[in-house]
């Protein structure tokens, strides 16, 4: 079981003049300079059906940037046929070969790939150099060194006794059928991650991705390809979601999902599952990473430079798409004056605009729908007097789907944006009396039907022990002292509970764990 010992990949920064923001500006043009064609991936075939739909960056939607060619019913179950016939050789291959794949494709996206994943995200989904960086090149990239340590560990774990005359021991199994993979827009690390880590521990995967998610999907397909992994083992197909989740869900080899995305589609996907329980060979695994509302609480003795901080970059950074994104505040009264002063600062320091311009710190959200919705809320924010629009609130879709860094300032904690989630750059905040810390905990828990993420900013001690305590389960990711985004894998294993998941811990053996069905032998000599 020697594997190289996993380090997290080094984050590069893009200064002006450096190799790295030339080699991403000429995969930026070279992407942009053609209209690329992006077919299915089933078994070793490149599938085009002719039936095409758009790619076009958030921020740029003047701009068509690639064609996918979009499946039916008929190619879910091809992709499920293709898949089936891959398993035996996939499981059957020694683990070191499977794990040698992974690794690979680490050292691809580490080097040579590494530009084009990070152009792709940038433009298909909108995120400046920086975010891109940390997701699609150096998450992903841990996802797939640390996944492969932590199975090596998995298959190491074996019962400590075999008395004289026996041997115990557990072979970890691969799931008896199919895995699939259902990913958000989100993140390009997850949508490489989910598929990834059921394959890594011998199953074979169908692979749908949010259609807004398929410019950089292609990409980490190209990156499996060309590191050895096997036709048919991962299924990229782009069909729309319910239609591929009727043939997947009733079908008798579906063998688990590894889902990330909202909650509402889960609780869907989890109910047809239930309905459905008789038809399969095998209870299926069932693993969700879904909403969040996530939360920042200062304390009375907080800095309110440290608070300010979290909030602006924990809220804004990726427009606040981030499942783990700060998007409700309770600041004590007498530091709310400093942290609004620095908020507003900060905020009118942002540029806004496409993603080409690195000096952009805000780009667009994913689509007209969540544009729309944002304004929504924010039109109804302003017309209510009780609410007070701290920062932004304008909003502009002629050139993309801009929406302004906003920070609302609400006089009820139960207000709708205290809780319900927006998914985008809208932070509401609650300023409570100093002496009401207690109570606030209360009402933060009270209001966490998610339970992603959260923060506690304070320097007594005490404050954070009582929160600490009061929050045990309103995050399954929980800081103190700092934004409540941007969790390492190999550093703090990712993941929600309540109406936000299964919380399987991305990037963890809690993980990998989901995708083995462990089978006992006892052998007597
Ligand atoms: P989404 O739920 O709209 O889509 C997720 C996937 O499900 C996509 O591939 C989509 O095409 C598919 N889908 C949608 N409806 C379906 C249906 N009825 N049947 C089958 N498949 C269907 O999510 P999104 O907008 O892409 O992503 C944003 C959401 O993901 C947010 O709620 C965010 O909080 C969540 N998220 C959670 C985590 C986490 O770790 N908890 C991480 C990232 C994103
Ligand atoms: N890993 C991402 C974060 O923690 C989701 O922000």
């Amino acid at each position: 079981f020697n594997v190289p010992k996993p380090q997290n990949e080094p984050v590069l920064n893009y200064g002006p003049g450096s190799a790295e923001r030339a080699q991403l500006q000429a995969a930026l043009s070279e992407a942009r300079s053609y209209v690329a064609d992006i077919p299915m991936y089933i078994g070793a075939e490149e599938v085009r059906t002719g039936k095409t739909g758009e790619v076009r960056p958030p921020h740029d939607h003047q701009h068509l940037l690639a064609n996918f060619h979009e499946g039916d019913k008929t190619h879910v179950t091809a992709a499920i046929d293709a898949a089936l016939a891959a398993k035996e050789d996939w499981e059957n291959l020694a683990w070191e070969q499977r794990a040698s794949i992974f690794l690979r494709a680490a050292e691809l996206i580490s080097g040579p790939y590494r530009a084009k994943i990070n152009a792709a995200t940038m433009l298909g989904q909108s995120k400046n150099a920086y975010q891109a960086e940390i997701d699609s090149a150096c998450e992903f990239i841990d996802f797939l060194r640390f996944n492969v340590h932590y199975m090596t560990e998995i298959y190491q774990q074996q019962p400590p006794i075999s008395p004289k005359g026996v041997w115990n021991r557990v072979e970890q199994r691969p799931l008896e059928g199919f895995v699939f993979a259902l990913t958000p827009f989100n993140f390009t690390a997850i949508a490489g991650n989910l598929p990834t880590s059921a394959a890594m521990m011998g199953n074979v995967v169908v692979w749908k991705p949010a259609y807004t998610q398929i410019y950089a999907a292609n990409i980490i397909m190209q990156v499996l390809r060309e590191a050895g992994l096997p036709p048919g083992v991962i299924n990229l197909i782009y069909v729309d979601g319910p239609l591929a989740g009727d043939v997947i869900f009733s079908h008798p080899d579906f063998a688990g999902i590894h889902f990330t995305g909202s909650t509402g589609v889960f609780q869907n996907i989890w109910k047809t599952i239930g309905t459905n329980i008789h038809q399969y060979k095998t209870y299926p695994r069932i693993v969700g990473e879904t909403g969040g509302k996530d939360f920042v609480v200062a304390h009375p003795s907080a800095n309110a430079d440290v608070v300010s901080t979290a909030l602006v970059r924990g809220a804004f950074e990726y427009q606040g798409q981030k499942c783990s994104a700060a998007s409700r505040a309770y600041i004590p009264a007498s530091l709310w004056p400093a942290v609004k002063e620095n908020m507003q600062r900060d905020i009118a320091s942002f540029n806004m605009g496409p993603v080409e311009d690195f000096s952009n710190f805000i780009n667009a959200v994913i689509t007209e729908a969540s544009f729309d919705k944002l304004a929504k809320y924010i039109d109804a924010a302003k017309a209510d007097s009780n609410v007070e629009v701290i920062a932004g609130g304008g909003y502009d879709k002629s050139k993309g789907w801009f929406v302004e860094p906003t920070v609302l300032k609400v006089n009820d904690p139960y207000y709708v944006t205290m809780c319900e989630e927006l998914f985008g750059p809208v932070l509401t905040v609650y300023v409570y009396e100093d002496d009401k810390f207690e109570e606030i905990l209360d009402i933060v828990d009270k209001t966490s039907i998610y339970a992603l993420t959260g923060s506690i900013i304070a320097q007594d001690r005490y404050a954070v022990a009582i929160a600490t305590n009061k929050l045990r389960n309103a995050a399954g990711n929980f800081y103190i002292n700092d934004k409540p985004t941007g969790a390492v894998v190999g550093q703090q294993p990712f993941g929600g509970a309540r109406g936000s998941g299964t919380n399987d811990k991305a990037g963890s053996m809690i993980n990998l764990l989901r995708w083995v069905s462990p089978r006992t032998i006892k052998e007597t000599f």
